[in-house]
C-alpha cells in the first residue's frame, strides 16, 4: 500500500456540462475526504442548488442557510464593505454562521440565486464567491469543494487564481466530452494549470475504452461507474458515498490523482 500524501489544503473545482455528474462527484469527494478525518468546505455555486440534498442535508437544514447572493447586508455589517470581510482572510471557522450549514467537519456554503432582471445580477455574489475562495485561510488538510454550474462563461481569471485544481466532468458520450474539451481550452486560456478529467456514469470497458480515447490528451483522474444505487439514494434522502462502496473506491482513486497532481 502507498503512504497517504500529507495532508495539505486543496481548493477544487468541479465543472462539466449539465446533469454530468458534477454535484455527485462533489458530494463523493466531500465524504472520501471527511472519511480521512479531513475539514471539507462545500460550496453550490450553481444557481439552482443541489449540492445540499446530495450531501444528505435535509430541506430543513438547508432551509436555515442563507444564500451568499443575499448576505451582502451582513457583509457590509461586519466589514464596511461588500467583499471586505474576505480582505480579512476568514479561515473556514470564521464564515458567517448564517451562510453555511454544518455538519461535523462538513460545511456546506450556498452561492444562492438572483433572478436575472428585475432581482438583479447573478454576476455580484458570484465574483464575492471568488473573493471569498481566493482568500479564505485554510487549515492543515482542510479540502474547499466547488460545484461550479453548466458551462464554461463563467470561469475568470479570480476562477484561475483561488482553485488548485480543475475537475471536468464527462460521461461516455461524445457531447459531454466536447464540452469537457471546451472548458479544458477555456481554463487553459485564463491560467487554470492542472485540469483533469473525471468519467462518470461508465458502465462497462467499452464505456471506460470510448472516454479514454476520446480524452485525446486530456488526463484522467479517474472513472466513477454507472450506479444503480444513486436513485434510491437520491429518493431516501441517502448520501451515495454511504450506500455504494464501488463509488466510494472510484472516488478515492481520483482524490489520490488530484493530490499526485496538486504536489507536481
Ligand atoms: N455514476 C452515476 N450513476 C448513476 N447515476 C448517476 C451517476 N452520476 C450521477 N448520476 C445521477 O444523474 C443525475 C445528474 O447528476 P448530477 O446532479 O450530479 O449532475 P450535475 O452535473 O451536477 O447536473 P447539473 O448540471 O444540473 O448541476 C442525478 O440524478 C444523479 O443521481
Ligand atoms: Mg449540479
Amino acid at each position: 500500500m502507498q503512504p497517504e500524501p500529507a495532508p495539505r489544503p486543496l481548493r477544487i473545482a468541479v465543472a462539466g456540462k449539465g446533469g454530468v455528474g458534477k454535484t455527485t462527484l462533489t458530494a463523493l469527494l466531500a465524504y472520501h475526504f471527511l472519511a480521512r478525518g479531513r475539514g471539507v468546505l462545500a460550496i453550490d455555486a450553481d444557481p439552482s442548488p443541489c449540492l445540499g440534498p446530495a450531501l444528505g442535508f435535509t430541506a430543513d437544514e438547508l432551509a436555515e442557510a442563507v444564500p451568499l447572493s443575499a448576505m451582502e447586508g451582513v457583509l457590509d455589517e461586519r466589514s464596511g464593505g461588500r467583499t471586505g470581510v474576505f480582505r480579512m482572510n476568514p479561515t473556514v471557522a470564521d464564515l458567517p454562521e448564517r451562510l453555511t450549514v454544518s455538519r461535523g467537519a462538513l460545511r456546506l456554503l450556498l452561492l444562492g440565486s438572483v433572478e436575472h432582471g428585475g432581482g438583479g445580477c447573478f454576476c455580484p455574489a458570484s465574483s464575492v464567491l471568488r473573493e471569498l475562495v481566493r482568500h479564505l485561510m485554510l487549515k492543515e488538510g482542510e479540502v474547499v469543494l466547488l460545484d461550479l454550474y453548466a458551462g464554461v462563461e463563467h470561469l475568470g481569471r479570480a476562477t484561475a487564481d483561488s482553485v488548485d485544481t480543475m475537475l471536468v466532468v464527462a460521461g461516455p458520450n461524445p457531447r459531454s466530452i466536447a464540452t469537457a474539451h471546451q472548458v479544458r481550452r477555456m481554463a487553459q486560456e485564463v491560467g487554470i494549470e492542472r485540469l483533469l478529467l473525471v468519467g462518470n456514469g461508465i458502465t462497462g470497458n467499452e464505456d471506460a475504452a470510448y472516454l479514454m480515447d476520446r480524452a485525446e490528451d486530456f488526463e484522467i483522474a479517474g472513472m466513477i461507474r454507472a450506479s444503480v444505487e444513486a436513485l434510491p439514494a437520491e429518493r431516501a434522502g441517502r448520501t451515495l458515498y454511504s450506500v455504494d462502496r464501488r463509488a466510494a473506491t472510484d472516488v478515492a482513486e481520483i482524490a489520490l490523482a488530484v493530490e499526485r497532481s496538486a504536489t507536481r
